[in-house]
């Protein structure tokens, strides 16, 4: 929805950009309207050939040519040319992709910036990207900004019709697709900009972020797993949003919120008289739904009447009001996603086997944090951007011994309680650095019994330390498998399996994987 001051600043956009000369004119023009209003720091307008897999810059403003390095399928406006999606990038300067095609990636640095990068299509057919860099004042919500970037771009197409690309013709030709060329080596770090929101680029999340796109690309339904606040709904929504599904709604309803009657008539909607109550008839989110995604979020606290009638959605894709007759259609990918133990809950009998196989189908389990440490410190840079922003302080970075605080707590309450520690801790903070004593007690008290002063310490009990540090990490990185941790020490296996029980580590060993 556009706010009315939105409205005016479209209208005013459309007419600028057609009072130039040229294209590059009438951009520039209209883009600093943009700027003056929302802040639209930069814009740069590429313009694709499909078939050449070539990008090149058509028009600037507050920026030029020569500070992209433009690749069809490579960086932002690469992608989203090639894909025909938008993409938000909430925080430019902690993208690898947002960087990527910069030609000075360092000279951005300076300012927040935001990027909203939106396909142009002219029938039907990307045509380029329009790719916009905002200031970072979080004062209107980037879905906002992404319809009015997205008409804006619809306008631009039009602009464009009268020169078409040369190749246009040749589009059609399908079946005889010409050989693709090499993709560069960026595809690695992909997941953290598609899905925009999720920040890690530990091995763990890389296999998160493969996951999502696999299962984005069909419309199975997808069970994610995973401790509390280890992100599971930034997941969900990622799922959707690199969907075909996106531009149709993403509807959440949680499992626990409701008492059973009522969650049912949310779900599946009521007729008039439903029940004491029920003064109209009411759409279910199921409903709501339609044509986009559901998210079922807590599955695990589901009654076990209420598991019957949604299994039913799962196996006919059809249900009925509450109180009705008529049966309805849902086209609807679901999402669920819990923190419960599944299989504890089918063999406890409160949660029915055939509805968790059914859900089952594609899992993806989100390590908690603990398991994936090299993450926290992105994680910390992202929250001290988005915190001090959003309560106007000028916290810049965390003091280097404090982030080795961060990084060795254990975390039990995953990203959302580090997010809230970086928080008070950007609250609390006078100055532009964040110290220890900025954080909650609970995690400085963790902190100060495994950190005792290291020149205390004995030659023999140093080496101990250290000798334990890199086995944990060691065994982290190769993900719990003895062997390769070994080869990656240069120790044989049995070293390894004697130090792994001295220092107690076995719970860094791989358990056997869980069910697929
Ligand atoms: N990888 C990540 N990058 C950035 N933010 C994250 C990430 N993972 C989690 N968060 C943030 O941490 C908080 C908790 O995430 P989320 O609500 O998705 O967790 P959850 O797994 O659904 O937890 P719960 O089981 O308690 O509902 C949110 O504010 C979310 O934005
Ligand atoms: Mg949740």
């Amino acid at each position: 929805m556009l706010l009315p001051e939105q409205l005016a600043a479209l209208a005013d956009v459309g007419h600028e950009l057609t009072s130039g000369a040229t294209l590059a004119e009438g951009f520039q023009r209209a883009m600093r309207m943009l700027d003056e209003r929302l802040g639209a720091r930069r814009s740069a307008l590429f313009i694709a050939d499909e078939t050449q897999r070539t990008l090149t810059i058509e028009a600037a403003y507050g920026t030029s040519a020569h500070d992209f390095r433009p690749r069809y399928g490579l960086g932002v406006a690469g992608r989203v040319a090639e894909v025909g999606r938008p993409i938000v990038v909430p925080g430019v300067r902690q993208e690898p992709m947002a960087l990527s095609e910069l030609a000075d990636p360092a000279g951005w640095h300076k300012e927040h910036l935001s990027l909203i990068s939106v396909p142009v299509s002219i029938r039907g057919r990307c045509a380029g990207a329009l790719s916009v860099y905002f200031v970072s004042d979080r004062t209107a919500g980037f879905a906002t900004r992404l319809n009015l970037l997205q008409v804006v771009a619809s306008f631009i197409a039009q602009g464009l019709r009268g020169a078409p690309p040369a190749a246009a013709e040749d589009m059609d030709t399908e079946g005889t697709s010409p050989a693709l060329p090499e993709r560069g080596g960026d595809f690695s770090e992909r997941g953290a900009f598609e899905y925009a929101n999720l920040i890690g680029t530990s091995a763990a999340m890389r296999q998160v972020y493969e996951e999502i796109g696999q299962v984005a690309r069909t419309t199975a339904t997808a069970l994610i797993l995973g401790e509390s606040g280890t992100g599971k709904e930034l997941v969900a929504q990622a799922i959707h949003a690199n969907s075909d599904r996106t531009r149709k709604p993403f509807v959440k309803i949680n499992g626990a919120a409701f008492p059973e009657a009522l969650f049912e008539s949310e779900l599946f909607g009521h007729e008039r008289g439903a029940f004491t109550g029920a003064v109209s008839r009411k759409k279910g989110r199921l409903d709501l739904a339609q044509g986009g995604t559901l998210f079922l979020d807590e599955i695990g606290d589901l009654p076990l009447s209420t598991q019957v009638k949604l299994l039913r959605v799962l196996q006919f894709r059809e249900f009925e009001r509450l109180g009705g007759t008529e049966t309805l259609r849902a086209d609807v990918r679901l999402v669920a996603a819990t923190n419960k133990n599944m299989e504890q809950a089918v063999a406890a009998g409160t949660f029915r086997e055939d509805l968790y196989y059914r859900l089952n189908v594609f899992t993806i389990t989100l390590p908690p944090l603990r398991d994936r440490r090299t993450d926290v410190p992105a994680l910390v840079e992202y929250f001290l951007e988005k915190y001090s922003g959003e309560h106007r302080r000028k916290v810049r970075r965390v003091a280097s011994g404090t982030l080795d605080v961060l990084c060795r707590y254990g975390w039990p309450g995953n990203v959302r309680e580090l997010e809230n520690a970086v928080e008070r801790a950007v609250v609390a903070c006078e100055g532009s650095v964040v110290e220890e004593r900025h954080l909650p007690k609970t995690i400085r008290s963790v902190a100060l019994a495994s950190a005792t002063p290291d020149r205390k310490l004995s030659l023999a009990e140093a080496v101990e330390q250290l000798e334990r540090r890199m086995i944990e990490d060691a065994l982290r990185e190769s993900e719990g498998n003895l062997a390769r941790a070994a080869r990656a020490l240069g120790a044989t296996e049995r070293i390894l399996r004697y130090k792994v029980d001295k220092y107690k580590l076995a719970s860094l060993r791989s358990r056997a994987p869980g069910p697929r």
